[in-house]
C-alpha cells in the first residue's frame, strides 16, 4: 500500500510570473508528499500567491483568507489540521503584519523563498513562519526541475521564468519593492529549462520577467547574452516552435531585440510594450524616462523591423495630477498606435512608493470616468483588430478543447483566442486556419491544407 498524500490547494492570483512561481511550489512541495487538490475542504495546505500591484489585488487576500480560515475551523473540529500559505508579492510587501491581521496563517513566503518552503512548513508546524528575507542563495539553485508532467496536462504552452525584479523604480509601482532588484538566470540554466518543456510537447513558450527586455544572463563561458541572444538559442531547441515574451520597457527594447523580431520566425509577431500614458508631464511624473515620441518612434521601428507585428500595451488613468489635457493625450496615443490588445487600470496609490504621497490625487469619479472612456476606445481597436483578420489565414497552436463538442480553441501568432472545428488528436499542434468571423474576443476559422501566414491566399493567387 501506498501512503496517503497529503492535499495541496494553490489559487493564484495576479501575473503569469505567479501562475509559474505556482507551478515551481507545486513542484517544490511533490518531493514533500503534497498532490494537488481542487477542493479546499481537503486540502492540508493552502497557499495563496498574491499579488500587490493594486490595492483592490491586496484586499482580496484577506477576505479569501476569511474564507478559508471557516474551512480550516471546520475541519479542525473532525480533527484534521489545515496550514495556511501566503506568498507572492503580499506576503513580501507586508510581512509580520498578515500573521497580525490573520492570525489563522501559519506561514508567509516571499517570492525569493520558495525554495525553503520543506523547511518553512517544517517549522510551521511550532507555530507561524514569516520569511521574507532576501536570501543570498537562488532560489532557481535549489528549487526542484520542472515537472513536466504537470505542465503536460495543462496543454503545449508553458511559462519560464528568465529574469526577476526591476531597477526602474516607476514612481507608481511597488514591483521594485515586491520582486527587489534586476536578476537574470544564468543561459545554461533557461535551456536546460526549455528543452525539458519541448520534450514535454510544449510547443510555445513565454519568457517572463518584470522587465524582461532588460534580461542580460551569462553563460558558463561567461559570454554576456542579451534577450535576442537568448531567443536565438531558444529557437534553435527542436520542437519549440513559437517564443513570445513579456514585459518589456521601451527604455530595453534595444537594437538586437528589434532585429530580433525581423530575424526570428519563432518569435511570434506580437509584443506587450506598456507606455502607460500619452502624456509627456505625466510620463516624467511616473518616473518612465521616456517621451511620447520615444514611444512612437520606437514602434516605427519595431514595424519596420516586423510589419505585421501587433502591439499590446498598459495605461494607468488617474496618475496623481493628470489633467483632462493629459487624459487626451493617452487617448491620442491608443488611437495613433492601434493596439491589438491593452490593459488599463485606475492609478492605486501603494504604500512606499513615490507617487503615493503626491499631492493631485484624482478623484475616484473622474478616474473612473475617465477609464471607461479609454476602454471604449481600446475596445474598438481591438475590434477593428480582429475583424481585419477575416479572410485572412494563419498559424495557429491549438490549445484546449473548445466550448462546443468537436472544437478546439488555439491562439493565432498576434494571441487572439481562435475557435477551430477539429479533431481531439490535433491538440498540441499548429495547424493552417482560415478566419471566417471575429468577436471582440475572439475569433473563428477553419482548418486549411497549408500552413503560414496568408499562404492560402498566395496558392489561391497563383493558380
Ligand atoms: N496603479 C494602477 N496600475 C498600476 N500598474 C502598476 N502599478 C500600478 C498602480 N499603482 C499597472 C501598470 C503595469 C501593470 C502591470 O499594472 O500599467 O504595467
Ligand atoms: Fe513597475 Fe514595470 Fe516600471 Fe518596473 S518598469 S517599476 S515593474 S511599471
Amino acid at each position: 500500500m501506498t501512503a496517503s498524500l497529503k492535499k495541496l490547494f494553490v489559487k493564484t492570483f495576479g501575473c503569469q510570473m505567479n501562475v509559474y512561481d505556482s507551478g515551481r511550489m507545486v513542484d517544490a512541495l511533490a518531493g514533500e508528499g503534497y498532490e494537488t487538490t481542487e477542493r479546499l475542504d481537503e486540502a492540508d495546505l493552502v497557499i495563496l500567491n498574491t499579488c500587490h500591484i493594486r490595492e483592490k489585488a491586496a484586499e482580496k487576500v484577506y477576505s479569501e483568507i476569511g474564507r478559508i480560515r471557516a474551512v480550516k475551523e471546520a475541519r479542525r473540529s473532525d480533527g484534521k489540521q489545515t496550514l495556511i500559505g501566503v506568498a507572492g508579492c503580499v506576503a513580501q510587501a507586508e510581512g509580520e503584519e498578515i500573521v497580525r491581521r490573520a492570525p489563522a496563517v501559519d506561514l508567509v513566503v516571499g517570492p525569493q523563498s520558495y525554495h525553503r518552503l520543506p523547511d518553512i512548513l517544517r517549522r510551521a508546524q511550532q507555530g507561524s513562519v514569516v520569511e521574507t528575507e532576501f536570501p543570498v542563495e537562488d532560489k532557481f539553485d535549489h528549487l526542484p526541475g520542472v515537472t513536466t508532467g504537470r505542465l503536460r496536462k495543462a496543454g503545449p504552452t508553458a511559462f519560464l521564468t528568465i529574469q526577476e525584479g526591476c531597477d526602474k523604480f516607476c514612481t507608481f509601482c511597488v514591483v521594485p519593492y515586491t520582486r527587489g532588484a534586476e536578476v537574470s538566470r544564468p543561459v545554461e540554466a533557461i535551456l536546460a529549462e526549455a528543452s525539458a518543456l519541448a520534450e514535454a510537447g510544449m510547443r510555445e513558450v513565454t519568457l517572463l520577467g518584470q522587465n524582461v527586455n532588460a534580461y542580460h544572463g551569462e553563460d558558463r563561458a561567461g559570454r554576456e547574452y542579451g534577450l535576442a541572444d537568448l531567443i536565438r538559442a531558444l529557437a534553435a531547441i527542436d520542437g519549440l516552435e513559437r517564443i513570445r515574451y513579456t514585459t518589456s520597457h521601451p527604455r530595453d527594447m534595444d537594437d538586437a531585440l528589434i532585429a530580433a523580431h525581423r530575424d526570428i520566425p519563432e518569435l511570434m509577431p506580437y509584443l506587450h510594450l506598456p507606455v502607460q500614458s500619452g502624456s509627456d508631464r505625466i510620463l516624467a511624473a511616473m518616473n518612465r524616462r521616456h517621451t511620447r515620441d520615444d514611444y512612437l518612434g520606437l514602434i516605427d521601428r519595431i514595424r519596420e523591423a516586423r510589419p505585421n507585428i501587433a502591439m499590446s500595451g498598459d495605461f494607468i488613468v488617474g496618475f496623481p495630477g493628470e489633467t483632462d489635457a493629459d487624459f487626451e493625450d493617452t487617448l491620442r496615443i491608443v488611437r495613433e498606435v492601434g493596439y491589438a490588445h491593452a490593459f488599463s487600470f485606475k492609478y492605486s496609490p501603494r504604500p512606499g512608493t513615490p507617487a503615493a504621497g503626491l499631492g493631485a490625487q484624482v478623484p475616484e469619479a473622474v478616474m473612473k470616468a475617465r477609464l471607461a472612456a479609454l476602454q471604449a476606445v481600446i475596445e474598438d481597436g481591438q475590434r477593428a483588430f480582429n475583424s481585419a483578420t477575416v479572410g485572412r489565414s494563419f498559424d495557429v497552436l491549438l490549445e484546449k478543447p473548445g466550448r462546443k463538442p468537436g472544437q478546439l480553441v488555439g491562439r493565432s501568432p498576434y494571441l487572439q483566442s481562435v475557435n477551430v472545428d477539429a479533431p481531439a488528436h490535433l491538440r498540441g499542434e499548429i495547424v493552417g486556419v482560415r478566419i471566417t468571423s471575429a468577436g471582440p474576443n475572439s475569433l473563428f476559422g477553419e482548418m486549411t491544407a497549408v500552413r503560414g501566414d496568408d499562404a492560402l491566399a498566395r496558392m489561391e493567387a497563383v493558380s
